[in-house]
């Protein structure tokens, strides 16, 4: 019972959309209407600038740290490392699809991250520092980002992670190339906003 609570509230806690609540307390704006129309931190630094583009990435990835944590706190049986992969998942749910917000929300990267440090540290800093590499030469965000959700399964296997993990970071890429479909499309044909760029 406690176990089904803490993955509803992370799923709960998920579905605060910081980007779009920062574009309407900064700018009076719904931030899905501007630049990528993504409730995201990089969206965040397109249409509200760099502080609060931080700040949006830092609680999206806390969103991910703080529902793993929930599922440590539930469960500790021989089910445990399912309760806090199901809570991730659900915070990861709830950021992409909020309940609070039209199910409409973000892309689920910054909480990824949060989830899968928090689940598997090591692992996560290789994606995490191949992916800022990744954007510091290119400026696609989203490639970056789509390279390090590719990546993790396979690190996750190589590193001897419990099965579980492997199975959510499966799953957590087959999000991420969903939520990027656009950006997928878009890096195609040569049309993706880089990094600093300010249209979409
Ligand atoms: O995490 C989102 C990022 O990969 C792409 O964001 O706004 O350029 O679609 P955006």
């Amino acid at each position: 019972m406690l176990s089904i609570l803490a993955i509803v509230a992370s799923y709960l806690l998920g579905s605060v959309s910081f980007s779009y609540l920062f574009g309407k307390w900064f700018k009076g704006i719904d931030i899905r209407k501007h630049g990528s129309g993504n409730a995201g931190a990089t969206n965040t630094l397109r249409v509200l600038g760099k502080g609060p583009a931080i700040l949006v990435l830092l609680l999206d990835g806390f969103k991910g740290v703080a529902a793993v944590l929930l599922g440590v706190w539930a469960a500790s049986g021989p089910d445990h490392i399912w309760i806090r992969v199901l809570c991730g998942l659900a915070a990861i749910i709830g950021h992409n699809w909020p309940v609070y917000f039209g199910f409409r929300g973000g892309k689920g990267i910054a909480t990824t991250i949060g989830v899968m440090a928090t689940l598997a540290f090591l692992p996560t800093l290789i994606a995490g520092i191949t992916a800022i590499v990744i954007i510091a030469v290119t400026r696609f965000v989203s490639l970056g980002s789509l390279i390090l959700t590719a990546l993790l399964p396979f690190l996750l296997w190589g590193m001897d992670r419990p099965i579980p993990i492997v199975w959510i970071s499966i799953l957590l890429c087959v999000f991420a190339f969903i939520r990027h479909r656009t950006n997928i499309v878009k890096l195609i044909q040569g049309k993706e906003n880089k990094l600093g760029q300010k249209r979409a």
